[in-house]
């Protein structure tokens, strides 16, 4: 069965994919290649001797299925307590599409990103935690990624009793570490020395940030959202808000 996406609206855009609603399950969305920077495009982008390589090897969501896949099979089911699980692809009329964990808040609105977070709050207390345990996280795991992008990181937040607090953060994009050697057969020692590297260069990333917050224009339009995250379609209220 096709699902029709080109119909509805994006909740948000990235550099190559545009993010959709599931229609048919609001726990869940679905990306698509952008129809206006197409593969054969970003092919071309990358010139001599990169656009050599054959179109499947540019493709974002086929290397993000594939990274997923050796998540579930050689990781613990713990890795997934912070990076959104994939279900695999879907058609739609807007072509192949992949499925994934859409990560809302406890109120059903869609999370935003770390990037949009501490760019309208700065570095909360709450939020430094949240990075400190995402961190922890990573390198309990040795999470093979690329570089942990502030809008490649959504803000789970929960509310109880008025009071708001972030729950954790979910790392949605760049996942793998695109090593032909897979992370898992490489020396503990080694996995454990390339992960640090990624922490560290995320609170690089977080600093440089705040350094560019002062100058009060947003950068760039990645890591923010459609109408703020809020959808017809929103997911019934969780039990924590219920209670
Ligand atoms: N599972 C998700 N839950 C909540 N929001 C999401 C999810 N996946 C994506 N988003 C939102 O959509 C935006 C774009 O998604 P994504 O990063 O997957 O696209 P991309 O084109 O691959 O990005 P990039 O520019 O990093 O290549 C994210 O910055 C985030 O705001
Ligand atoms: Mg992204």
């Amino acid at each position: 069965m096709t699902i029709s996406l080109s119909v509805e609206k994006p909740f948000a855009r990235g550099g190559n994919r545009l993010c959709f609603v599931d229609p048919e399950d609001a726990g869940r969305c679905i990306k698509v290649r952008r129809p206006d920077f197409s593969l054969e495009d970003l092919r071309r982008k990358k010139g001599f001797p990169k656009n050599l390589k054959p179109l499947s090897s540019f493709d974002d969501s086929l290397e993000e299925y594939r990274v997923m896949r050796s998540f579930q099979q050689h990781y613990p089911e713990g890795i997934f307590d912070h990076v959104s699980r994939c279900y695999g692809f879907v058609d739609t009329d807007m072509g192949r599409g992949l499925a994934s964990e859409l990560i809302r808040d406890s109120d059903g609105r869609i999370s935003i990103t770390l990037k949009q977070y501490v760019w309208e709050r700065g570095y909360s207390e709450d939020c430094q935690q949240a990075v400190n345990q995402l961190c922890e996280h990573w390198l309990r795991y040795c999470v093979p990624s690329r570089d942990i992008l502030v809008h490649n990181v959504v803000v789970q937040r929960a509310y109880r009793g008025g009071e708001e607090a972030i729950q954790r953060l979910v790392v949605i994009d760049g996942l793998g570490s695109g090593n032909l050697i897979p992370m898992h057969w490489q020396p503990v020692w080694l996995q454990r020395s390339k992960t640090q590297r990624k922490v560290d260069n995320f609170h690089h990333r977080i600093a440089t940030l705040l350094e560019t917050r002062k100058h009060e224009q947003f950068p760039g339009e990645h890591g923010l959202l459609y109408h703020n995250g809020v959808d017809d379609r929103v997911a019934p209220p969780s039990k924590e808000q219920q209670s």
